[in-house]
């Protein structure tokens, strides 16, 4: 099989010419990898994928992590995460935006980043499509660090961020929250959903990504909290403010995104040490199913915060 990479129109590349259903050799492993590490997000379309391909599939990249929420990951198969809206469950995932109900709208993140050690990466397989939205967002982080200019790289250099898990936006402080309510069944603590309460985490304003060695904007705008210590770099904690309120629309700029819409066939994976990703959710009852499998991160980027 001889490999055709599309870049997609701003950020991350299509891979033409490969098939799921058949072996994979060494040397084809090892270019996958080197496509995954260059463009950080990659999309293969029309795979006929099982749960069993997928699995082997996402092993290439490395180490399979079985999710910490584990009512959502498949019995049989404890390496998939199934992203699935069900009538029964949708009304704890429904919130409103400017009037309208949207079920599992998210913020721009990076997944496990409230922890300090995000997972190395993740693989969406599409199994049911949503007849309408549920497109998912992937920004690329090491581009929104190149384009920033040189003052504010070296500002943000010396500069730590933390992020502080919550179940609803109302917290977050970098959210976009104009037209936003949590719905009458949203979780308001991490135990209504079985979720332990995670400590605040900090991270380099600028993580040196440690596979790539390219320069990640560590700033995502779901669970932001501030920056440590502002006054040692000679800011105000208004000044502090300010920039990361620049910082987050700098990562919004279009020019960064990819937004896939999905079709039966596709499969998405993406470097979570370098990507940050969002969903656009669904009008509620739209059926959708989304696999997942997840490659484990095995060093922290970032630290807990022992306040
Ligand atoms: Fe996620």
């Amino acid at each position: 099989m001889a490999l055709q990479v599309i870049p997609l129109a701003q950020v991350g590349a299509e891979v033409r010419g490969f098939d799921i259903t058949r072996p994979v050799s060494n040397e084809l492993a090892a270019e996958l990898v080197e496509l995954w590490n260059k463009h950080g997000i990659l999309l293969f379309r029309d795979q006929v994928v099982t749960p069993e391909n997928q699995i082997a599939f996402s092993r290439i990249f490395g180490e399979l992590e079985i999710h910490p929420l584990a009512v959502t990951t498949s019995q049989e198969y404890p390496e998939l995460f199934v992203l699935v809206n069900e009538p029964e469950k949708e009304k704890f995932m429904t919130a409103r935006y400017n009037g309208i109900d949207l079920v599992n709208k998210l913020d721009w993140h990076m997944d496990l980043h409230y922890t300090g050690k995000p997972n190395r990466g993740a693989l969406l397989t599409a199994v049911v499509c949503a007849r309408k939205g549920g497109l998912t967002g992937f920004g690329d982080l090491a581009k929104a660090y190149d384009a920033l200019d040189a003052g504010t790289q070296a500002l943000i250099e010396q500069l730590e961020v933390t992020y502080t898990f919550s179940m609803q936006r109302r917290h977050m402080r970098f959210a976009d929250l104009v037209g936003y309510e949590p719905g009458p069944y949203s979780p308001r603590k991490p135990s209504d959903i079985d979720f332990p309460n995670f400590p605040e985490v900090a991270y380099p304003a600028v993580v040196t990504h440690p596979v790539t060695g390219r320069k990640v904007l560590e700033i995502c705008e779901q669970f932001l909290e501030r920056i440590v210590a502002p006054h040692k770099v000679g800011l105000s904690n208004d000044e502090a403010v300010e920039l990361l309120m620049r910082l987050v629309t700098h990562t919004r700029r279009s020019e960064f995104h990819y937004f896939h819409r999905w079709q039966p066939g596709d499969m998405v994976l993406w470097d979570n040490w370098r990507a940050m990703h969002c969903a656009t959710g669904t009008e509620p009852g739209v059926e959708r199913l989304i696999h997942r499998t997840t490659i484990r991160g095995d060093k922290p980027l970032g630290r807990m915060v022992d306040d």
